[in-house]
């Protein structure tokens, strides 16, 4: 098995499912360039994967933001303030962030939600027209999750359109360095105002309550907040916008698939575990760092490396998925690595379900003669270590 490093599958301009098969096939397990000068080590199989992702001795707790330093990038404050939310921990400190936090993404307080997603789905589409081509992504599947996230935060409606544009620099972060710097300092010094604000005039919503909780007698640090804040308005819109959106690309780019979906909504639940299997917003898990050698799937990986798991291969390895290249709506449901695995297991997970289903479900009700309106293969996918998401997604909207 290769330990040379290899150029980096994620580029743009590959076809990316076809590399991560060939990956699969003769390197399952293999180090791979990244731009920042460094190497990771690339897991593509769906049973090594899942080992990894509960692998205590791949810490989420070293080297954090992915590979990309903060301190050297930005300033070792800005490290500080973002390094310490529950996906750059392990445990303990992991389970104490992430309990702090749990009970407003529990499945029942999430089913709770759907009126009112509902009720912000419907006012995008009343905003679409039915007679001329529209970005889908930009109109209804990146606005939709960002209004969700936010309300549930408490971010104030006007500030809302300006976290696109810094998370979307931010996830593209390993790939492309250069806008990096600044949307990371914009993002944090807006959430520290947005904090002090909240501190002095308390509302009904997430942000408010985290800054009342008391965890075990103390008050979260104010770094923890700030980094829990950042971590929820990142990992709470971008992959779901992707969903929406990859999803829509795969349901329209055979039309019967869009007419099944139109006919039989209460099918979505099971196709859309499909439409994550098959195109998941989320193509690999954020890095790890071995903290002993470890042995994944023959390789020795060293200790102080890094570790990617491409959840991307994993959920169409076949050793899994019978015949995973190919969209099946009505798939028996084989539980897939799209949310992750272990103690980092999605926690927006309920959410995320929740929002596709509304979102495809209004969707087929509001624009059963939805169209792409360019040939599949012209879209631009972006480049991106972490995220499956494209750049935009014109669709004719055909009107009900
Ligand atoms: C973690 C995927 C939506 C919040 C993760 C991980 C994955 C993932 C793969 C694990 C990463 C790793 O182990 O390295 C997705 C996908 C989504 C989605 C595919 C949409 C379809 C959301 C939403 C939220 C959210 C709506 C809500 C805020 C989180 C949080 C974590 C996480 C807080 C960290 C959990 C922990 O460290 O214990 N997500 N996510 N995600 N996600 Fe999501």
């Amino acid at each position: 098995m290769t330990t040379v490093p290899v150029s980096n599958p994620f580029v743009a301009g590959w076809d990316l499912h076809e590399v991560l098969g060939t990956l699969r096939r003769d390197s399952p397990v293999i180090e791979m360039a990244m731009p920042t000068g460094r190497t990771a080590w690339l897991v593509t199989r769906y049973e090594d994967a899942q080992r990894a992702l509960s692998d205590p001795r791949l810490s989420k707790g070293i080297s954090p933001a992915g590979g990309v330093e903060y301190r050297t990038l930005v300033s070792e404050d800005v490290e500080r303030a973002l390094t310490r939310h529950m996906l750059a921990t392990d445990p303990p400190d992991h389970t104490r962030l992430r309990r702090l936090v749990a009970g407003p993404f529990a499945p029942r307080r999430v089913a709770a939600m759907r009126p009112w997603i509902e009720r912000i789905a419907e006012r995008l589409l009343d905003d679409i027209p039915g007679d001329a081509e529209i970005d889908l992504l930009d109109a209804y599947a990146a606005p939709l999750p960002i209004q969700v996230i936010c309300e549930m935060l408490g971010v104030p409606p006007e500030d809302q359109s300006a976290f696109r544009g810094w998370v979307t620099a931010i996830l593209a972060g390993p790939m492309n360095l250069a806008d990096w710097p600044a949307a990371v300092r914009a993002m944090v010094t807006y959430i520290r105002d947005l904090l002090a604000v909240k501190r002095e005039r308390p509302g009904d919503d997430m942000l408010s309550d985290l800054l009342a909780v008391r965890d075990e007698g103390d008050r979260l640090s104010d770094d923890e907040l700030t980094s829990m804040v950042y971590l929820l308005l990142i990992a709470g819109h971008e992959t779901t916008t992707n969903l929406i959106a990859n999803g829509m690309l795969v349901l329209l780019s055979e039309p019967e698939r869009w007419t099944r979906v139109v006919a039989a909504p209460e099918l979505l639940p099971g196709i859309i575990e499909e439409l994550l299997r098959y195109e998941g917003p989320v193509q690999s898990s954020t890095f790890r760092t071995a903290v002993e050698p470890v042995e994944i799937g023959g390789q020795v990986i060293p200790a102080g490396a890094t570790v990617v798991v491409s959840l991307s291969s994993a959920n169409r390895d076949g050793a899994r998925f019978p015949d995973p290249d190919r969209l099946v709506l009505d798939r028996p449901v084989i539980p897939n690595l799209a949310f992750g695995h272990g103690i980092h297991y999605c926690l927006g997970a309920p959410l995320a379900r929740l929002e596709g289903q509304v979102a495809f479900a209004a969707l087929a009700r509001r624009f059963p003669g939805m169209r792409l309106a360019v040939p599949p293969d012209q879209l631009v996918w972006r480049p991106s270590v972490l995220i499956r998401g494209l750049h935009a997604l014109p669709v004719l909207p055909g009107g009900a």
